[in-house]
């Protein structure tokens, strides 16, 4: 039984993935220092070490133990903040990131897995993004993304020179949505899901920034994948990196179709039973017409397909919701 570290495991997409990892056979540890996880998050049979990568003798416990691989998913997330806090950003994704491989190199761990962001591509002007749109984030937390997907290219690069067994791969999540399982969710304050449900919990009703964008309603339109997809991929990807076959450096988890913000509320009504109709509110500066991202190099290497609608994916926000307050 292989061993997979997963760091940022009690967040609510490493806590799917360490799920998914335990499912295929596999033994988890879990680094997180909880500051936005959930111990609660954190799967039976999966140990938790609690601290943080920017912590060495923390990170070094985690990787004892014979350790086939890491999946990297422990950051800072909020891209509209690290506007405000890039040094933070910066420090828990980039310095964060750097820590953790030079722990690995120390503990001959060779294969790691990235949580990588749409957000490397800033506001791309084409109908479909591939992994050669150009990248050009805009904001602090897309430049770390972007570094963190540098920093192992190089370390790639260098474990070549030394003849050193390394492989890793960056997997640029769209926007991820839904639930697993009742028991772990999306709790952050500022995704859109979480917090259309959190208004209409509220008694509120939810607005939509801008409905005259040239876009079949008039609405953004995103790319909404569901956390089990995506973290599946993870698995397929953990299983090509045991094998030692081939990878490309990033792939994209995108779904291939959008949903309009118009679309999603009216996925939130039906799933909520919420009879509700979403106010317009001025367009928010920098928001792209659309998003949509071609996932096609995910599906031929890394089994990456839809298995859920986004009313199935809205439907199991909204239940694991539900039972959080219960
Ligand atoms: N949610 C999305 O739609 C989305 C989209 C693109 C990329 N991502 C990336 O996926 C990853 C996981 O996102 P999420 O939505 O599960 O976020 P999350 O905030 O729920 O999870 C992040 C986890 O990392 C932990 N953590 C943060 N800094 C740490 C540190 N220094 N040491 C140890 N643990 C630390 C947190 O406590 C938390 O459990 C992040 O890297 C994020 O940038 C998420």
């Amino acid at each position: 039984m292989t061993r997979w570290l997963v760091t940022g495991g009690a967040g609510y997409i490493g806590a799917h993935v360490a799920e998914a990892l335990l499912a295929s056979g596999r033994d988890v540890v879990v680094l997180d220092d909880l500051s936005s996880g959930h111990r609660a998050f954190v799967p039976d049979g999966a140990e938790l070490v609690e601290g943080s990568l920017l912590d060495r003798a923390a990170l070094d416990r985690a990787l004892a133990g014979d350790v086939a691989g890491v999946v990297h998913l422990a950051g800072y997330k909020y891209a509209g903040e690290s506007v405000r806090r890039p040094l933070h950003a910066y420090r828990q994704n980039v310095t964060a990131t750097v820590e953790l491989l030079e722990a690995m190199r120390d503990a001959d761990v060779r294969r790691i897995v990235f949580s990588s962001s749409a957000g490397v591509y800033g506001t791309p002007d084409v109908d479909r993004v591939t992994e050669s749109t150009a990248t050009a984030p805009e904001s602090p937390y897309g430049e770390t993304k972007l570094v963190g997907e540098w920093l192992l290219a190089d370390e790639r690069a260098a474990a070549a020179l030394e003849g050193r067994a390394f492989a890793s791969v960056a997997l640029r999540y769209f926007n991820v949505i839904g639930s697993g399982s009742d028991r772990i969710r999306d709790t952050s304050p500022h995704n859109l899901v979480p917090k259309v449900l959190a208004v209409l919990a509220e008694g509120r009703t939810p607005q939509i920034n801008g409905d005259d964008y040239p876009t079949p309603d008039g609405t953004n339109v995103r790319d909404y994948v569901h956390v089990a997809d995506v973290a599946l991929a993870h698995v397929a990807a953990a299983e090509r990196l045991e094998r030692g076959e081939p990878l490309e450096p990033v792939y994209n988890l995108g779904s291939g179709a959008g949903a309009s913000n118009l679309e999603l509320m009216r996925a939130i009504a039906a799933a909520t039973g919420i009879d509700f109709t979403p106010g317009i509110a001025p367009r928010r500066a920098g928001d792209p017409a659309s998003i949509v991202a071609d996932g096609t190099l995910a599906a031929r290497d890394l089994d990456w397909r839809m298995r859920h609608t986004i009313d199935a994916m809205v439907a199991s926000a909204w239940s694991a919701a539900q039972a959080a307050s219960a």
